[in-house]
């Protein structure tokens, strides 16, 4: 069977800020790193498949809609056979939070942007989904 390529590519400020307000916590910054930053995201990501939550997807802009393949998540999904649809891609999981709980463990690799801002945010990134297994932790935990 071909193999699914799965991969994350996010931006965390300077203490693991994700979101605010259901936007980048940073969002409207045209400072050269943050814009440099989304443009990064929209050309690695071109072509292959982006797979995320209803709010992450929803934000995507028009522009990137055509040249990627967009697919919602939701929870009553089963995280195998979502990815069995996309074998033999590169499959993006693009979040927001939860997913990344429950997805962490099939990522290959994870390119992370730490981005000056130190603000406010309601969303954070969880180093713990670096080390998710799919099988208990040496203190018994699996998350
Ligand atoms: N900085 C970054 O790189 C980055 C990247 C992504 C998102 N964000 C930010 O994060 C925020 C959006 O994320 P969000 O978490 O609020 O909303 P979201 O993107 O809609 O993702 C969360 C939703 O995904 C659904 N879902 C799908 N599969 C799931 C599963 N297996 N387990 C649990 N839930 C699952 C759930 O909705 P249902 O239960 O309704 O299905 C859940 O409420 C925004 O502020 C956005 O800007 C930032």
């Amino acid at each position: 069977m071909q193999q699914t390529v799965v991969r994350v590519i996010c931006a965390i400020g300077q203490s693991g800020q994700l979101g605010l307000n259901g936007e980048l916590p940073w969002e409207g910054n045209r400072d050269p790193e943050y814009v440099a930053d989304v443009a990064r995201f929209f050309d690695i990501t071109r072509g292959h498949v982006l797979i995320a939550g209803p709010k992450t997807i929803g934000a995507v802009p028009e522009f990137a809609r055509t040249d990627r393949t967009l697919f919602v998540l939701r929870s009553h999904m089963d995280p195998e056979e979502t990815l069995k649809q996309f074998a033999g891609r590169v499959v993006f999981i693009g979040g927001g939070p939860p997913v990344w709980d429950v997805y962490a463990r099939f990522v290959s690799h994870w390119d992370i942007t730490r981005l000056p801002y130190d603000g406010p945010a309601d969303r954070w990134f969880n180093p713990k989904w670096l080390t998710a297994g799919s099988h208990p932790g040496p203190h018994g935990a699996t998350t």
